[in-house]
């Protein structure tokens, strides 16, 4: 479930990580076929990186070097993540847990300032 304290105030950036965090859900309720529940989360997340970049952009937000820079390790870890996945060395409780928790710390030490 998603919390309204790890709002950024941008509806659409705020849309994609509500999204994400349920497709993260609907994988950790889903012990059949979660690998593709997990490669759906896994593309929504990367994704979304560029979508919030692009947004940043139009609005002109602050989207730091900083920022980018995470967004370029987030992008590198997912695609780990989807390797090891595949290849059975990442199993979904872990997968599920460490996804959202990238998610939110990502959302509340960077995605957070982007209107400020
Ligand atoms: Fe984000
Ligand atoms: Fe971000």
């Amino acid at each position: 479930m998603w919390h309204t304290h790890y709002s950024t105030g941008e509806r659409l950036i705020d849309e994609d990580h509500a999204n994400i965090d349920y497709l993260l859900d609907v994988c950790g309720r889903q012990p059949a076929a979660w690998q593709e529940h997990a490669a759906a989360a896994i593309d929504a997340f990367t994704a979304h990186l560029d979508t919030e970049e692009r947004i940043c952009e139009n609005r002109r937000l602050n989207m730091t070097e900083e920022h980018r820079g995470e967004h370029i390790y987030l992008k590198a870890t997912l695609g780990e993540m989807q390797r090891q996945i595949a290849d059975g060395e990442l199993g979904r409780s872990l997968f599920v847990d460490f996804t959202r928790k990238m998610l939110l710390f990502h959302v509340s030490y960077f995605d957070r300032d982007i209107t400020r």
